[in-house]
C-alpha cells in the first residue's frame, strides 16, 4: 500500500477544514488509485471531517494521541476515544511535537504501542535535525528513533505474541521519514538523497526487525509540494508522502492526489 497523507497541523480553523474536506470530496470527487489517501484534521475537526470523508476515498487521521486509555489527563485524547470517531490513522512522534513539546522517544514509543493495540495505524514520524545532520548523526539519530518505538512491540509478528502476552495484530504501520530541517521550510531533501536514507531505514528494518518490516511502509515528509512530488513518488522506496502546508490548500493538495493517478 502506498498513501498520501495530509497533516493540516494547526494550520485550519473548524471552519475551514470543513470546506477543505468538502472541496476534495464534494467539489473535485477525488478518486483514490494506487494511493491511500488520509486526511489529519486537528482534533477540533475530526467528527465534521470525519462525516464529509464517510464514503470517499479518504480515511481519517488523528495528529496525536495519549497513551493510556481513560482517567485524569487533562487535555489529553485517548486512541479508544478517536477509534470511536471514525479514525483509522494516528501520527507520532512529529517533529514538531518532539522538538517544541519534549516529546522523548519513550513517550513516542507509548503513544505508537497504543495505537498498535487498539488496531489502528500508527505513522511514526522520524528524522534528523539540521544540527545531527551536520554532525554526521543522521542514521544514528533515526535507528535510534525507530528502535525505542518498534522496540515495545518487541518480536512481534501477525497475531504474534506481545512479550506481556498480550496479543498484537500488526497489519500496517507507517513509518514517515521528515528530515526536520526540511519541514515547513521550503527545502526538501532531494528525491535521491531520500532513497538513500528509506533504502538505509528499510535494511536497518529488515535486518533488526525483520518479522515486522514486510508491514511498514516508508513514506516521505518535508516540503513536498505539487512541482516536487513526483519526483519522489518515482522511486519504490518511498511509499507515499506526508504533506503538511501543501495539504491545506485546496488546489495544491488536488494536483498532489492527481498527480499519483
Ligand atoms: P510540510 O510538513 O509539508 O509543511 O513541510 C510536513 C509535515 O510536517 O508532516
Amino acid at each position: 500500500m502506498k498513501y498520501i497523507i495530509g497533516n493540516w497541523k494547526m494550520y485550519l480553523s473548524p471552519h475551514e477544514s470543513e470546506k477543505l474536506a468538502r472541496g476534495l470530496v464534494l467539489g473535485y470527487k477525488l478518486k483514490a488509485k494506487s494511493y491511500q489517501l488520509v486526511l489529519c484534521p486537528s482534533f477540533d475537526s475530526l467528527l465534521t471531517v470525519g462525516k464529509i470523508i464517510k464514503k470517499s476515498p479518504f480515511a481519517l487521521g488523528a495528529q496525536d494521541v495519549f497513551w493510556e486509555e481513560k482517567g485524569a489527563y487533562t487535555g489529553e485524547e485517548s486512541v479508544g476515544n478517536l477509534k470511536e470517531i471514525g479514525c483509522q490513522y494516528i501520527i507520532v512522534g512529529h517533529s514538531e511535537r518532539r522538538h517544541q513539546l519534549g516529546e522523548t522517544d519513550e513517550i513516542v514509543a507509548k503513544k505508537f504501542t497504543a495505537v498498535l493495540r487498539a488496531g489502528l495505524t500508527p505513522i511514526l514520524c522520524v528524522g534528523e535535525t539540521a544540527a545531527e545532520l551536520k554532525s554526521g548523526k543522521k542514521k544514528q539519530v533515526i535507528q535510534r528513533q525507530l528502535t525505542t518505538a518498534l522496540s515495545l512491540i518487541g518480536n512481534c509478528h501477525p497475531a504474534g505474541d506481545h512479550p506481556k502476552g498480550e496479543k498484537l495484530e500488526i497489519e500496517n504501520l507507517i513509518v514517515a521519514y521528515e528530515p526536520v530541517w526540511a519541514i515547513g521550510t521550503g527545502t526538501p531533501e532531494t528525491p535521491e538523497g531520500a532513497r538513500i536514507t528509506h533504502k538505509f531505514i528499510r535494511e536497518f528494518l529488515n535486518k533488526k526487525f525483520p518479522e515486522i518490516s514486510k508491514h511498514i511502509h516508508i513514506i516521505y515528509g518535508g516540503s513536498v509540494n505539487s512541482p516536487n512530488i513526483a519526483g519522489f513518488l518515482r522511486y519504490s522506496e518511498i511509499e507515499g508522502a506526508l504533506v503538511g502546508g501543501a495539504s491545506t490548500k485546496l488546489k495544491e493538495f488536488v494536483k498532489i492526489i492527481q498527480l499519483t493517478y
